[in-house]
């Protein structure tokens, strides 16, 4: 974990924290009263928060193994969050025990939990840093110590570019990582969307404005560009509950719930 303060110091109680509210939606327990409380509005404005947390991390989990079969033996896994289980190296280890993984996000809870679950176990490894810098992002000693950006890299950007609002260029901080990674490297991709739920009350993006982060859900126009220099795999960016499934498809009611686009690509 790098050196910024204890985390004690640096954990903000006063305002929901994005990580925070993630982990309530998954049932975890790593959460304050002001993080339930944000979270319960979105739940209110978005009743479908909750399924499409899930649905968001069991794709990362079917993504991760299938790049990590495909051959990859590194991934920067950015926005990491608080670690739920299984965790991205848990998941790849079950197809390969030597992949690599450095963790990397802007939340010291993030940070404070990953040192005692997540970076305890040799070849793995936590940066706290902020994507809006790739540049401090790629040149951070950890993520140097266990990526070798000369073989390819799987990125993982799943669930945290909705936190980058347009003026702050995700396309551009999207390059810069691309530029970083050789041919044959894979972009792990999910984001929010508002395609499948064109009538909910009230914002949500307001409830994250006064959280650490603002949200900017996209449509799947705003979000297919991210992909640019990578061949997407089949099937595409599509709702994450398409993409791959390894288990029966929910009906079409329990899909309309699902707020995320998901896709893997292929860096050419
Ligand atoms: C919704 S969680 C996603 C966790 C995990 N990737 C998943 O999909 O299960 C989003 C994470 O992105 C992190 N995050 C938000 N803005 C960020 C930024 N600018 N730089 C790095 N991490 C950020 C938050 O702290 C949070 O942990």
């Amino acid at each position: 974990m790098s050196e910024q303060g204890t985390p004690a110091e640096v954990i903000d109680t006063s305002r929901p924290h994005p990580a925070r509210m993630y982990d309530y939606f998954l049932g975890g327990r790593d959460n304050y009263e002001v993080d339930r409380a944000a979270a319960e509005r979105v739940i209110e404005i978005i009743p479908d928060a909750l399924p499409s947390a899930r649905a968001n991390r069991d794709f990362l989990r079917r993504a991760v193994r299938t790049v990590v079969v495909g051959g990859i033996r590194q991934i920067l896994d950015i926005g990491t969050g608080i670690p739920t289980s299984p965790n991205t190296h848990e998941i790849a280890r079950e197809s390969a025990p030597d992949v690599r993984v450095a963790y990397v996000d802007n939340d010291p809870i993030v940070g404070a939990h990953a040192a005692a679950r997540l970076t305890s176990e040799g070849s793995t490894g936590f940066a706290l840093a902020d994507v809006r810098s790739p540049e401090t992002v790629l040149g951070d000693p950890v993520v140097r110590e266990l990526i070798d950006f000369g073989q390819p890299v799987a990125l993982l950007l799943v669930a945290v570019l909705h936190f980058i609002q347009d003026e702050e260029d995700p396309a551009g901080i999207v390059a810069t990582l691309t530029e970083a990674l050789p041919k044959g490297s894979c972009l792990v991709l999910t984001h929010g969307t508002q395609d499948f739920h064109q009538h909910v009350e009230g914002d949500a993006n307001e409830v994250y404005q006064r959280s650490t982060a603002s949200l900017t859900v996209r449509p799947h126009d705003g979000i297919a560009p991210f992909f640019d220099g990578y061949e997407l795999l089949d099937p595409g960016l599509v709702q994450v509950p398409l993409w791959r499934p390894d288990a029966p498809l929910p009906d079409v009611d329990e899909l309309r719930r699902v707020a995320f686009y998901g896709g893997v690509g292929v860096k050419e």
